[in-house]
């Protein structure tokens, strides 16, 4: 097999992480001959300072080409004041709105040796695994109007409009119906039906999806105010959440921090499957930033840049065994006590970034 890999490490810990990763693919090509053909480039404010844009047009078109594309960080107190268009996060912007990664995946999972550090009562995280599907290029952050008005008595107006058409809501429910069979087969719906139009429609499209193509899985809906509440009293309750760009942003992050530190989180984001060849574009990437807080320090936890690997074998290359192999290393290497800084807790043994990927690699190794 040949599978074509865009690495696009970032900056601050992004490159650090990615690292880690490279460890990991050198062994799956040479021990397994995973057939990983790897590509660089830049973006953030590395690109910023190299071609004065947050990403280049080559590598752009170097993103578009690949099977997958792997994304560390970017940003940093370093280009607080580069011009709007170019700041780091253009890049990454830049990246979703060109390759219309429209399905964004989250999941939050419990890895029993944290269970006991969560913020909720052990109970009430232990076993967690749920994914989120967050509709990410529609909804209330591009909708238009979008403006801010002066309305010439001393007051101005903020607008912002929600826009979800038939379309939007079909394919991103399509991706969480077909998750779910991966899964518990089970798909919950947020959204707020009892106030918003588009929240009408979003159930009436959701529904319909489901009846005419996912029938199989079990449906639910709730309104999203509830269902944050939910996810705090007993998140163990859901399988896959699917909701808008605005639910989905809060929810994912509260459903996060169910689960423990920043640096243990992964994320996917998906397009559309190529008509003729049924291949989707995607990307991954941890979901914490480039911490410049302890950036070059090799301290940073490459945990959440390993399981957004995890999740590109499993997603984009239907590497499933691998996949399972892989987050089975992260636990059993959590469980052998080995924690970097931001997870550290009595009794644990400290580690840097490297060593926890040596220790990654060699308990995929097995
Ligand atoms: P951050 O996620 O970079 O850091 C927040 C806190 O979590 C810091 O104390 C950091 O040290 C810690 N942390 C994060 N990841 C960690 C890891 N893997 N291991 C250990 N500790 C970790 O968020 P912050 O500080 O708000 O933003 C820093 C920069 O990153 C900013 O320039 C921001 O714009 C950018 N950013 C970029 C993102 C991206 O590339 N997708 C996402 C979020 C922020
Ligand atoms: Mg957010």
């Amino acid at each position: 097999a040949n599978r074509k890999l865009f690495l696009l490490p970032g900056d601050g810990i992004g490159p650090e992480a990615m690292s880690e990763v490279r460890k990991l693919i050198a062994f799956m090509n040479a021990e397994e001959s995973a057939g990983f053909e790897t590509d660089e480039g830049l973006v953030g404010g590395s690109a910023y300072d190299a071609h004065g844009a947050a990403i280049s047009d080559a590598d752009m078109e170097k993103a578009m080409a690949a099977d997958a594309v792997l994304f560390g960080a970017v940003g940093g107190p370093k280009w607080d004041g580069v011009p709007y268009e170019v700041r780091p996060e253009a890049g990454l912007l830049r990246l979703r709105k060109d390759m219309e990664l429209f399905a964004n995946l989250r999941p939050a999972i419990c890895y029993p040796a944290l269970a006991a550090s969560s913020s909720l009562k052990p109970e009430v995280v232990e076993g967690l695994d749920i994914l989120i599907v967050r509709e990410l290029t529609g909804g209330v952050y591009f909708g238009e109007p979008k403006e801010i008005i002066d309305l010439g008595n001393g007051q101005k107006r903020g607008i912002d409009t929600q826009v979800y058409d038939t379309y939007e809501i079909e394919r991103i429910s399509g991706v969480a119906f077909e998750l779910a069979r991966t899964r518990r087969n089970e798909v919950c719906s947020m959204e707020k039906r009892n106030v918003m139009k588009s929240g009408v429609l979003w159930n009436e499209v959701v529904t319909a999806t489901h009846k005419a193509k996912y029938s199989d899985v079990k449906l639910s809906h709730m309104l999203a105010d509830a269902g944050g509440m939910q996810l705090v009293r007993w998140p163990k309750q859901f399988d896959v959440i699917v909701t808008d760009n605005l639910f989905g942003d809060m929810l994912s992050d509260v459903a996060a921090m169910l689960t423990g530190s920043l640096g243990m989180l992964p994320s996917a984001s998906l397009g559309a499957p190529d008509p003729k060849t049924g291949s989707r574009k995607a990307l991954y990437e941890p979901v914490h930033g480039s911490a410049p807080d302890i950036a070059g320090q090799g301290i940073a936890n490459p945990i959440a840049m390993i399981a957004s690997f995890a999740m590109c074998l499993r997603y984009s290359f239907n590497m499933v065994a691998e996949a399972d192999r892989l987050e089975a290393a992260i636990s059993s290497v959590l469980d052998s006590g080995l924690r970097t800084g931001d997870i550290m807790s009595e009794g644990c043994t400290r580690v840097s970034t490297s060593e926890m990927g040596d220790a990654v690699v060699k308990a995929y190794a097995g």
